[in-house]
């Protein structure tokens, strides 16, 4: 949570607000985190109480007598949020800003959001009255659901649209681009005696200075997790591969349309598509996500690790643990899955060598482009490389290991003795 005293607190009626991080459903848009307007001897509803007024289901009982009775929509003890915050945004950092460095924020609250779901990653700013409190808008109230300007989605609760205090966003778009820029989560906040902002962030362990710049306000920097030509790219190889094809139309019915509808935009799936319009969305939707899919590397990509259950996150979908023996042929789509990840560009499946120093790879004009871990393994497109003696060509490594400085139409390259044949 976060905390935020307007500077003539504790004289009366001035803000003394409290950023709190609600529950942590699996729903992208549920519960919203809140902001409180705390007063003396008040209960901000949790565990027992989300959004503006409802009750947590498993804390029926406390709920039912007692001083905690109705807590959460008829009772005197309890103070409803003040405002809504993004779901799973996080708060984790708020102050009021005073400075000389940006009059335009004056006395304005900023909340810097640390959530990674595609709703946290930024720093908002709220404009407040004479005594520090933002100012409640009637809904729909909209924000951020991606860096891209559209979608927005608006503050909702059980009971529909609600209304909040609308903010603008000091850092925004602040999401993972390959080979652009990682994914931000600030975590403390500051201001230095020059007004400049300090902000701590734990994604990348950083610790920024936002000052203001000299000369022209530098162009936003690109949105797209995967480009546009990349995804039309790897689309026309699957579309060229008979048994990639077949692959695809087996998870689109049996493992998406089964399982994961309902949940993530529907995989972009609407009525009335054919069975290749339907292919086709289904895999350029997965392709668009942020590390479901690396090609020619299932065992890096989202995709796998949740549909397995690898690792600590959830299974996908939630709840599916006994699919692999409650449905005949589960088990052999997740193997399906692999397979079309591992076969979806056209080369030669090679594994990185053992051992430093071979892991590094290059751009055309030798630019160090990262570093491959031993052992992962790439699709090796061009394994004599003519205008490079010495190098292989392979296809875009998983993001990880990209250090933002090459673009894929440079190509990456690796020494050939570094690469081995997978077993
Ligand atoms: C009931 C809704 C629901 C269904 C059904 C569902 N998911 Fe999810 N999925 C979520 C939510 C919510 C998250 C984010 C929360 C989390 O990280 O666990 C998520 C996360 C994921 C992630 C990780 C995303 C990331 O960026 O970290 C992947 C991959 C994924 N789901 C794939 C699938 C696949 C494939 C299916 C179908 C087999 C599926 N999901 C079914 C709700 C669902």
């Amino acid at each position: 949570m976060a905390l935020a005293l307007h500077p003539n607190f504790p004289d009366a009626g001035y803000a003394f607000l409290q950023a709190e991080n609600g529950r942590d459903l699996p729903d992208v848009f549920k519960p919203n985190e809140e902001i409180n307007a705390i007063e003396q001897g008040r209960h901000y509803g949790w565990p027992y109480c989300y959004d503006l007024s409802t009750p947590s289901p498993e804390f029926r009982i406390v709920l039912q007598s007692g001083v905690y009775r109705s807590l959460c929509t008829a009772n005197a003890l309890y103070k409803a949020p003040f405002s809504l915050l993004p779901p799973h945004g996080a708060p984790l950092a708020m102050l009021y800003y005073h400075g000389a460095k940006f009059p335009e924020l004056e006395g304005k609250l900023l909340v810097g959001l640390h959530g990674y779901r595609p709703t946290g990653s930024r720093v908002l700013v709220y404009d407040v009255d004479d005594h520090g409190f933002p100012k409640p808008a009637p809904a729909p109230v909209r924000y951020h659901v991606s860096c891209a300007a559209d979608p927005t989605h608006s503050f909702q609760t059980e009971a529909g649209d609600v209304a909040a205090a609308p903010f603008e966003e000091l850092i925004a778009g602040w999401y993972r681009v390959n080979g652009v820029r990682p994914l931000g989560a600030p975590v403390g906040m500051t201001v230095a005696e020059d007004g400049a902002i300090w902000l701590v962030e734990d994604k990348n362990q950083t610790v920024i200075r936002i000052d203001r710049a000299a000369g022209d306000a530098t162009p936003p920097l690109p949105c797209d997790m995967r480009s546009q030509a990349l995804i039309d790219q790897l689309a026309n190889f699957v579309a060229g591969d008979a048994q990639n094809g077949v692959r695809l139309t087996t998870l689109r019915k049996g493992l998406v349309e089964k399982h994961c509808v309902g949940c993530h935009s529907d995989f972009g799936l609407k009525p009335g598509q054919s069975d290749a319009q339907k292919d086709a969305t289904v895999l350029r939707f997965m392709l668009s996500q942020d590390g479901w899919i690396y090609p020619g590397d299932p065992d890096s990509g989202k995709l796998r690790m949740r549909l397995r259950g690898l690792g600590a996150e959830k299974l996908m979908p939630p709840g599916g643990e006994k699919l692999p023996k409650t449905e005949p042929g589960y088990a052999g789509l997740r193997d399906t899955a692999d397979l079309l990840v591992a076969k979806m560009v056209p080369g030669t499946r090679m594994r990185i060598k053992s051992g430093p120093p071979q892991r590094k790879f290059f751009g055309k004009t030798n630019k160090e482009c990262g570093e491959i871990p031993a052992a992962k393994v790439v699709v090796v497109t061009q394994r004599n490389v003519v205008d490079k003696p010495g190098f292989s060509r392979f296809f875009r490594p998983a993001d990880p290991y990209l250090n933002g400085e090459c673009s894929d139409d440079d190509g990456y390259y690796i020494r050939q003795e570094f690469l081995v044949p997978v077993q």
